[in-house]
């Protein structure tokens, strides 16, 4: 298959337009949004979300977010939309919030890997928002990696991972947000918090009063049956074995340089992914700077290009150290610590 790629120009231009026909008529269409990019497809054709799956690896019982560009779009997906549901909708959309409620017949099984919920979000793009629009149906997509691979903020990510297997590409330059959604189960009372993402448990909080975090966020171990089905496969995982180090600074800083130092005795090609305000405590080709430690959305907009760039460069093992698991810094550290497995480190001197 060829991957028709193009940079976003205007809503009116012939190849968004050709795109958004695609999109509408089954076809898969790789598109920006405010966390990462979507590999989207009519959420109510069923040939066209087997396709996803298809595309990405991914298995079936993984189910999909439906992507809306309005409220109008919502109401035939769900049973009821419930007042602390709304007012949530009210306060974060569009935005990097996807909300799980009761499907109705309308959204095909497939989409939601058999669960009678469904997961709906309004993101926080123009270019996104435009093309549901001009698609004019709800719009099924993941991120648009292969499964298991760390998410796309870059199409080049997209390229890498989709050329040849999808029908069109729209870049609209880097993602902004850098996690994918926080992911909010409003069916259980209290309403769960299944991913952590952009909009944040406080956030949450300030809204609906109260919520609560899943077990497979808080105790890191895998759960048997968790509640979404996406969180226990691998996921966000470059090719190396990532290490997740935390600790005090000067803990951190030595047992860093004693590990790549023994590394690389051994042969081992080792990088470091470290705070910028840590760099200069490294080794100059050892390390990489994901952004500062008291700024968690920048490490969250860094941190699935570095994977890949570690990847890139035939890194072997990466140590990352740990940022505080405050405000977006819980869903980055989520991801890092999947990306991690059980690797995770804590320095003593
Ligand atoms: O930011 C995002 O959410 C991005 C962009 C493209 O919008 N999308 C994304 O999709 O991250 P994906 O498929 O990679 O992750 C969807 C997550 C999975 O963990 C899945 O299990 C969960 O949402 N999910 C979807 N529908 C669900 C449902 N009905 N019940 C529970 N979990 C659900
Ligand atoms: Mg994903």
């Amino acid at each position: 298959m060829q991957t028709k790629y193009f940079e976003f120009t205007s809503c009116d231009a012939p190849e968004f337009l050709d795109a958004a026909r695609a999109l509408r008529e089954g076809l898969l269409v790789a598109f920006p949004t405010e966390t990462v990019y979507g590999l989207g497809a009519n959420a109510l054709d069923r040939k066209a979300v087997q396709s996803i799956y298809e595309a990405k690896g991914r298995p079936g019982d993984n189910p999909l977010i439906v992507h809306i560009a309005d409220l109008e779009m919502l109401k035939p997906l769900v049973t009821e939309i419930k007042p602390d549901a709304l007012k949530l909708i009210s306060a974060y959309w569009p935005g990097p919030l996807t909300i799980i409620m009761k499907k109705t017949a309308v959204v095909p099984d497939i989409t939601t890997g058999g669960l009678d919920t469904v997961a709906v979000r309004m993101p926080d793009n123009h270019i996104a928002l435009e093309l549901i629009r001009r698609a004019g149906v709800p719009v099924a997509a993941p991120s648009a990696n292969r499964s298991g691979r760390p998410s796309p903020t870059m199409t080049k990510h997209v390229l890498e991972d989709l050329n040849g297997r999808i029908s069109y590409i729209i870049d609209g330059g880097p993602c902004k947000v850098g996690v994918e959604s926080t992911v909010i189960d409003m069916t259980v009372e209290p309403a769960v918090i299944l991913r952590p993402g952009g909009i944040t448990p406080l956030m949450i909080k300030q809204v609906i009063g109260s919520v609560e975090l899943d077990r497979s966020i808080v105790d890191r171990i895998a759960v048997d049956r968790p509640k979404s089905p996406g969180m226990k496969y691998k996921h966000y995982a470059p090719k190396a074995e990532v290490f997740v180090v935390s600790g005090d600074y000067g803990s951190i800083v030595n047992w860093l340089n004693k590990a790549v130092s023994e590394d690389r005795k051994a042969g081992i090609k080792s990088v470091i992914l470290a705070a910028k305000e840590h760099i200069q405590e490294y080794g100059l080709s050892d390390a990489m700077s994901y952004g500062s430690i008291n700024d968690a959305s920048e490490v969250a907009s860094n941190i699935f290009r570095l994977f890949r760039e570690c990847d890139r460069i035939g890194a072997e093992k990466i140590y990352v150290e740990a940022i505080p698991k405050e405000g977006i810094g819980l869903a980055v550290m989520n991801r890092i610590e999947k990306a991690a497995g059980g690797r995770i480190i804590q320095a003593f001197d």
